[in-house]
């Protein structure tokens, strides 16, 4: 008899990673710093019923051009690991230590400079996202992408203060030809819904949900230039958008009779007034939570906007 072959070993192209420390819990999972051999990165944990959120973001991170766009997080591998009684899904990305722009706001004011880096340079991401890029060799296609959960808890900070924009979970890619896959409209973070994602009277083309990201993205900025030391007077602590109207666990009905009824945004503060830089900037962010989704500005033109406003102003 011939003698058996071994084994195949399973998996031996793993590097071996070290968690170290949970650094945010997400809908899906969480995100550790981790170790893998010399390099620090994070790793965002799928227990496997999240399947799909897992696939759909690193097919995302996959796709043409993404991974030389500066303002997109770095995506390192994908992989199973674990036994097959405890099996998880790893997303490996760079890891940066100043965390999400929300842990940024809370722990920091901004100059107004930074506040025109960060704004600028999340703008180009999500520009880019929206972007369908078509080249003569269909393999260099990107489709458009649309977000769906655009909020400060989803864009990190780099250690140079530029913005990279995260978590594709819940993504929606558009190509060409193709009919949009199975969706559904009311997904998302409720704080930071659209008003007619909060009506639930959605379409399904790109540009609606395009316009859906715009949104969000207005009430990013606010937040971003809610922290600015440049203005007269003391800068309030870091508040949510509609904290002090919803408070922190807002329910749908909350934010329809706050979005919806009464139309509120998120307010112009009396001491912006002093500066031009601030008092354009609240302007342009008014466009991009219009109630009318046709009359919010795309992300190139907001990355425009802020451009010419880094241009025209000093400090
Ligand atoms: N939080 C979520 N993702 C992160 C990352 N890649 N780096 C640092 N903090 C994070």
């Amino acid at each position: 008899v011939s003698p058996m072959p071994p084994p195949t070993p399973p998996m031996t192209d793993l590097k071996p990673i070290q968690l170290l420390e949970i650094k945010a819990r997400g809908r899906f999972g969480c995100v550790w710093k981790a170790q893998m051999l010399n390099e620090v990165v994070a790793v965002k944990i799928f227990p496997l019923q999240d399947r799909q959120s897992y696939l759909t973001e690193t097919e995302i991170y996959q796709l043409p051009y993404f991974s030389s766009h500066d303002n997109i997080l770095k995506f390192i591998a994908g992989e199973k690991r674990g036994d097959h009684l405890n099996t998880e899904l790893w997303l490996i990305t760079e890891f940066h230590e100043k965390g999400s722009l929300y842990d940024f706001l809370k722990g920091n004011l901004v100059s107004w400079p930074d506040v025109l880096k960060v704004a600028e340079t999340m703008s180009s991401g999500l520009a880019f996202l929206h972007e369908e890029i078509t080249s003569h060799q269909m393999c260099l296609y990107k489709p458009a992408v649309v977000h769906r959960d655009f909020k400060s808890k989803n864009v990190l900070i780099r250690n140079d203060n530029t913005a990279c924009i995260a978590d594709f979970g819940l993504a929606l890619k558009f190509d060409m030809g193709k009919p949009v896959g199975d969706t559904h409209g009311q997904v998302g973070t409720r704080r930071y819904m659209a008003p007619e994602v909060l009506e639930g009277a959605i379409n399904f083309s790109r540009h609606h949900f395009m316009n859906i990201d715009m949104y969000a993205c207005g009430l990013v900025l606010w937040e971003i230039m809610s922290r600015c030391s440049a203005a007269d007077g003391p800068v309030e602590e870091y508040q949510l958008p509609f904290e002090d109207e919803v408070g922190q666990h807002p329910t749908l009905e909350d934010m329809q009779d706050v979005v919806v009824q009464r139309k509120h945004r998120p307010q112009f503060r009396e001491q912006w007034s002093s500066h031009a830089g601030l008092t354009s900037l609240y302007r342009t962010i008014t466009e991009c939570w219009d109630t009318d989704p046709e009359a919010r500005l795309s992300a190139g033109c907001v990355q425009e906007r802020l451009a010419q406003l880094a241009a025209t102003t000093i400090h």
